[in-house]
């Protein structure tokens, strides 16, 4: 029988506790969305007050060398790049993570002729499959999706592109990067990870596992602010090669000479498009900070355990109420989120929020809780299932107003 003080015995010896500190959270709120959008770290507004008095007001466009403005895509990149297994100058933050899939699907398709598909999967982020079905399109390829379990038999000499995420967004079902880019390897197709649930969840072992291309977004497990931008990766043996689409002037090999021809950058700046989101950059960077010392193998096996403490609570406290788990019981096969299915999980999570325990809710039927190990806590979780159970077990979500939905879930 798991206890509430066994949690709180666990957050006594938790050695990443005093990483909570680094959040500014609502007192009295449990927040297991941090896959959404993250938590801000509490540094973050400092940062932007200053950008905005000193830097905008007053700096005006002079902050664009004075303050550094100019490279902060590059210095925010490689901070990434240390969390995501990456090189110096293999990452650049930029755009949206659609857009950058878009520039990186189109430029691998054109690293790969005469290869006629590009892979994908059926459960994928809608995004990620919309994007490849235009590049498809675009390109005179045919987008493939097959199953998750089929992925690796579907990869042969035909696959120019297999892109893929590495944490499902439903169910935080991990692909092994290692086994999948190794086959992608062996067949000659190059291989894009989508790493929006995984990068600051997880160690990312992008150059060890020989990845040619990745995408992510800055707001959720890099807590970078609602819109943060995202990031790229292009493994640097490529960088000579790309060609991406998008080619804008902030790309090129010297944007401030302002020539008619277009010439691509030597390095990670050819991913660029055109003028970064600066205030986002800024937030985002500064956010980053929350994960300094931060060893990623401790967050993994925090992110494991309060998973593991997660599915274990549900089993105790939720059998025979309708809930069914929706994702991998096995952690080695888990990112950092759980979900349960209930059929009525909108007006259930609805509920929840409304007791200050906040996850959300994926149809047609998924509870989604995400655990970011830098400020989510092991009486979260116990608090968070006896919530669910109360709430399951009275009714208590079974009114008009939970059952109504909101346009975003
Ligand atoms: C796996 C995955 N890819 C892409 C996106 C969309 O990213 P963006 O809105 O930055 O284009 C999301 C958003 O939740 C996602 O979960």
């Amino acid at each position: 029988m798991i206890t509430r003080e066994h949690c709180a015995a666990l957050d006594a010896a938790d050695p990443l506790a005093h990483c909570r500190a680094r959040f500014d959270l609502p007192p009295d709120t449990i927040y297991l969305d941090g896959n959404s959008l993250g938590a801000m770290p509490a540094n973050v507004p400092a940062r932007i007050r200053r950008a905005l008095e000193q830097e905008w007001a007053h700096g005006l466009i002079r902050s664009w060398n004075d303050a550094d403005w100019y490279p902060a895509p590059q210095r925010t990149g490689n901070r990434i790049a240390t969390l995501i297994g990456a090189g110096r100058d293999e990452v650049i933050v930029a755009d949206s993570t659609s857009v950058n899939l878009f520039k990186v699907l189109v430029a691998a398709t054109r690293m790969r002729p005469g290869r006629p598909v590009i892979l994908a999967e059926r459960t994928n982020f809608p995004t990620d499959v919309y994007v490849a079905d235009s590049v498809a399109e675009m390109t005179g390829r045919e987008l493939r999706c097959v199953d998750p379990a089929d992925v690796l038999g579907a990869i042969d000499e035909t696959v120019a592109i297999v892109s893929l995420t590495h944490v499902n967004y439903k169910s935080g079902w991990c692909y092994d990067m290692a086994q999948v880019t190794r086959r992608a390897r062996e067949a000659g197709a190059l291989i894009v990870w989508d790493l929006c649930h995984s990068a600051g969840a997880m160690p990312v072992r992008l150059n060890d596992c020989g990845v040619d291309f990745a995408v992510g977004c800055g707001y959720k497990y890099l807590n970078g602010g609602p819109g943060a931008p995202a990031f790229v990766f292009v493994a640097s043996r490529h960088l000579a090669q790309v060609r991406q689409p998008l080619t804008g002037w902030h790309g090129h090999a010297r944007p401030f000479a302002f020539t008619h021809d277009y010439e691509p950058h030597p390095g990670i700046d050819r991913m660029l498009t055109g003028t970064a989101p600066q205030l986002g950059v800024i937030a985002l960077e500064s956010a980053l900070e929350a994960f300094d010392g931060v060893d990623l193998d401790v967050l993994r096996a925090k992110s494991v355990a309060l998973g593991n403490l997660f599915i274990d609570l549900a089993d105790q406290q939720l059998a025979g109420l309708g809930c069914r788990l929706a994702s991998p019981r096995d952690p080695r096969e888990r990112g950092s989120q759980v979900s349960l299915a209930h059929e009525e999980g909108y007006a259930i999570m609805q509920a929840l929020i409304a007791r200050n325990v906040i996850g959300d809710f994926r149809a047609p039927d998924i509870l989604r809780f995400g655990f970011a190990p830098l400020y989510v806590r092991y009486v979260d979780i116990w608090d968070t299932i006896a919530a669910l159970e109360d709430i399951v077990r009275t009714g208590a979500w079974n009114t008009e107003a939970f059952k109504t939905r909101k346009s975003v879930t």
